[in-house]
């Protein structure tokens, strides 16, 4: 059997990783600027982490959610007062569409309603509903595009009231910052706005945090940069540094009922034993404060590389849109310099590494940059 064809490949396999490097299978070392796509949170095969889940492994790897499962609960308990929610509940599943899709559900369920307001260029991921708040035509089926789902431009506060007026809003769903579309936060003052509107019209703020959340910001979740508090929080990529895991961090005002969510391997004891460790690694190691102090080291060298337009984002999630065309760079970074950096259309550069980056690692990677642009 051959594999399904739908990814475009470097040719490149990486074989081993620790910290921030990655090694190919010829045993050349890479410096990982793109974290396998905002994945890479307390950085490569940390120890704490490998022991976490190999101790697990040895004693149970999975059983399913009909049965105690302390590790959820120590999961939700430790998440809840590191992400500043600790009065939230947490449904776990295992990637970003699946958290995004049942914080559409629960929406739907308590609004009893089903249109959904999105915002021009974002990303949700790739199944049915989710792919239809993604404003990316070229991957939804006509099976997905049956969704009532209405995008707005991102700022827009006055285009999102006039939509809630109509009073058939089930959700509002708005990244923390845009990712996929070339890292673009929203204002402040939107944000705020956007939160005040929805509590007016009791219509669930959804943010989706799966690449901007867990510490890549520089705090916990980017929303926090603008004091607001969304009904609903979705979470996944560098909440299990690797380990598949996502989840759904839900306001108390939403009750539950047995069976309204659910899933097979969600919250399975190997996934809680890794997430648990990467909560513990990013304490201990002060990542978020990390994030914050890297991120603005970064930008403050890029200021200085000529050929950069703009440098969008915050703590480490960063976009540089150069002023030409830049896949050129991007390829001789990767295989000249052998560093991994992440791409966006309209010659915008994503960076997204390890929260652990390290100040020498940024200077090398600025300093092969700046070459490559002379
Ligand atoms: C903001 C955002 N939401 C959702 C997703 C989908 O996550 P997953 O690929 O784990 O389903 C992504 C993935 O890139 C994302 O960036």
């Amino acid at each position: 059997m051959e594999l399904f064809d739908v990814y475009s490949l470097w040719d490149i396999e990486p074989v081993k990783a620790k910290g921030c490097r990655v090694w190919d299978k010829e045993g050349n070392e890479y410096l990982d600027f793109y974290g396998g796509h905002a994945v890479i949170s307390i950085g490569h095969s940390h120890p704490v982490y490998v022991k976490a889940i190999s101790d697990q492994a040895e004693k149970i790897g999975f059983y399913s959610n009909s049965v105690q499962n302390s590790l959820q609960k120590m999961l939700s308990q430790k998440l809840g007062e590191q992400c500043g929610y600790p009065d939230y509940s947490l449904f776990l599943c295992n990637s970003g569409a699946e958290a995004n899709e049942n914080a559409l559900k629960l929406a739907s369920f308590y609004t009893g309603k089903s249109r959904v307001i999105a915002f021009k260029e974002a990303f949700h991921g790739r199944t049915s509903g989710a792919v239809s708040i993604t404003d990316n035509p070229n991957i939804q089926s006509p099976f997905n595009s049956g969704h009532d789902v209405t995008f707005v431009s991102l700022n827009d506060i006055a285009s999102v009231e006039s939509e809630l007026d109509k009073g058939d809003v089930a959700a509002v769903i708005i990244e923390g910052i845009q990712g996929v579309a070339g890292i673009f936060v929203p204002e402040t003052e939107f944000l705020q706005q956007l939160d005040l509107l929805c509590k007016k019209h009791n219509v669930p703020l959804i943010v989706d945090e799966i690449q901007s959340g867990y510490g890549r910001s520089g705090k916990f979740f980017a929303h926090q940069f603008a004091g607001i508090k969304p009904d609903i929080i979705t979470v996944a990529k560098g909440m299990g540094n690797g380990f598949p895991i996502g989840g759904v961090i839900i306001s108390p005002k939403f009750e539950a009922k047995k069976g309204m969510l659910g899933t097979t391997f969600g919250g399975n004891h190997l996934a809680c034993a890794a997430a648990i460790a990467v909560l513990d690694v990013i304490k201990y190691e002060s990542l978020v404060e990390n994030a914050a102090l890297m991120g603005e080291y970064l930008k403050g060298k890029l200021l200085n590389i000529k050929g950069i337009k703009e440098i969008r984002g915050n703590g480490l999630m960063l976009g540089i849109e150069f002023q030409h065309e830049y896949s050129t760079v991007r390829n001789r970074l990767l295989f000249e310099s052998h560093i991994f950096t992440g791409g966006a259309k309209n010659n915008i550069m994503r960076l997204l590494p390890p929260l652990s980056i390290s100040k020498a690692e940024i200077d090398i990677f600025i300093n092969e940059l700046a070459n490559k642009l002379k």
